[in-house]
């Protein structure tokens, strides 16, 4: 690894028209995170010293999220979005001060991996002055052509709508990341100028200047997947399913068996230990971490919870932020657990709501229990002791408390805390009519037959 420093400058200021959202490109989500995010997290794999967002104006929500993922981030407005260049120069006041090398990222490229920028750094340590990340292109139209030459070293970067056609037929094409030393950038980009067919400050125009004045610039590969661009929804879907199959092959490299594979989603963050074993159709959304030898039933929707050791969930669980399922728990199927904490070995298997509840160790909460939280106006909670017995259809109204070992009778509506070892019963008392039911069933033959 490279240890000089490095600042990263990542560029969010375009508008990204073609999404067609309300919502800034860069803060559209990949795998249960921000494209940003995406970036900003892989800036800090690499140890960045500094970093810039460039943003454009009225962009305050990129800057929250910039912030939010990054606290240390500098924030640059480019006032008129006219090219990579001018917007590398905003964030100009950033680089001074600060030695080692400069990366510059787009943010809607959200898949690049710290590996690759490492190759990149490494090539300047090689003797290259500027290294840009190419990738041969399938179709490579609208991208920047990488000109390679005689010598092998990048002699410029011609944009699509710049290119004459023998240039647009190479497939070797610009990503727009690139590596520099901080001493050289600023004086490059002073000499950018927007002679083009967009009228722009092309960034990829240093690459020219630089080997004019003996800066020699070189080319690192990735595969294309790598540097994927999201311009538009349908390739926010084609990052998510790159991504989706990255963190497939993660879980299964660490140890997880995943019975069908392509139907499992994780989240950026999702931990899932060894021998856990994970069927159809099941989504992890952000927040999950699950230990080793945990089965995992088809049909979940899980996120913001812990699952211990050895626990069985589902099929058809839902587990809602906060939950956090202990070792060798069971959740069956149609149960919902959200904020609440299911002690060792307890049980919850059918057709139950346990939200802002402590069930203790051991215990069995019956189908269909629900744990009345809200009153319309307040969260309350609900504490089951250790070893308590849960009869099923029974309402357990919070703020409550039901004692270890205590029994609930099924059906029961409990408002009052119950003592350790006692049962709590709250219905009517059953009646019974001796042979009531063969008298109604006679009278009511007679009639019908009357009626014929
Ligand atoms: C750019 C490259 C092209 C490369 C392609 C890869 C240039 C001149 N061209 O083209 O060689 O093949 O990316 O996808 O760099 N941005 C700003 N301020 C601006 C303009 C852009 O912050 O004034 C940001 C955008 O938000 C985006 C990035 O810079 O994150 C790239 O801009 P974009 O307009 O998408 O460049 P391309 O035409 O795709
Ligand atoms: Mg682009």
């Amino acid at each position: 690894m490279t240890r000089r420093p490095l600042v990263t400058v990542i560029l969010a200021a375009g508008k990204g028209t073609r999404m067609k959202s309300e919502k800034p490109k860069v803060l559209h989500a990949i795998g249960g995170r921000s494209m940003l995010g995406h970036v900003l997290a892989v800036t800090e794999q690499l140890g960045a010293q500094s970093t810039a967002v460039v943003i454009g104006p009225e962009m305050e929500a990129v800057r929250d999220e910039a912030l939010r993922q990054a606290p240390g981030a500098g924030i640059w407005i480019q006032s008129a979005q006219d090219g990579t260049a001018r917007a590398v120069l905003t964030a100009r006041d950033a680089l001074a001060g600060h030695s080692g090398d400069v990366l510059v990222l787009y943010a809607d490229t959200p898949l690049l991996t710290a590996d690759t920028l490492e190759r990149m750094r490494a090539r300047l340590d090689e003797g290259a002055g500027i290294v840009v990340l190419g990738f041969e292109a399938v179709d490579p139209a609208g991208y920047g052509r990488l000109l390679i030459d005689e010598s092998g070293w990048l002699g410029a970067i011609r944009e699509d709508k710049d290119a004459s056609d023998g240039e647009r037929c190479i497939r070797l094409c610009n990503s727009g990341v690139m590596a520099f030393r901080v001493d050289d950038l600023p004086a490059l980009l002073d000499r950018v100028g927007n002679n083009n067919a967009k009228g722009e400050f092309y960034l990829t125009d240093v690459v020219e200047i630089a080997s004019k004045n003996g800066l020699r610039a070189a080319v690192v590969e990735c595969t294309e997947d790598e540097v994927l661009g999201v311009n538009a929804r349908n390739q926010l879907a084609e990052a998510e399913a790159i991504f989706q199959n990255r963190a497939r092959l993660s879980a299964m490299r660490d140890g997880a068996t995943l019975i069908a594979p392509e139907t499992v989603w994780f989240s950026y963050d999702t931990k899932i230990g060894r021998d856990v074993v994970v069927e159809p159709n099941v989504f992890f959304g952000p927040g999950v971490s699950v230990e080793d030898g945990v089965e995992i039933k088809a049909n979940c929707y899980i996120e913001g919870t812990r699952i211990g050791r050895g626990a069985r969930i589902g099929p058809f669980a839902r587990l809602r932020p906060g939950a956090d399922v202990g070792l060798k728990a069971h959740i069956g199927n149609f149960v919902e657990i959200k904020n609440a904490v299911i002690g060792v070995g307890a049980k919850v298997n059918h057709l139950t709501y346990m939200g802002d509840a402590d069930v203790g160790a051991g215990a069995n909460i019956g189908a269909g229990t629900i744990a009345c939280n809200y009153d319309g106006f307040f969260k309350h909670r609900t504490q089951i002791g250790n070893n308590a017995f849960v009869g099923s259809n029974s309402s357990l109204v919070a703020p409550v408390t039901i004692g270890d070992g205590a029994y609930i009778g099924s059906g029961s509506v409990i408002t009052k805390n119950v003592s350790a070892d006692a049962l709590a019963l709250e219905r009517s008392a059953q009646e019974e009519r001796t042979g009531w039911a063969a008298k109604f069933r006679a009278i009511m033959t007679r009639r019908k037959a009357k009626a014929g």
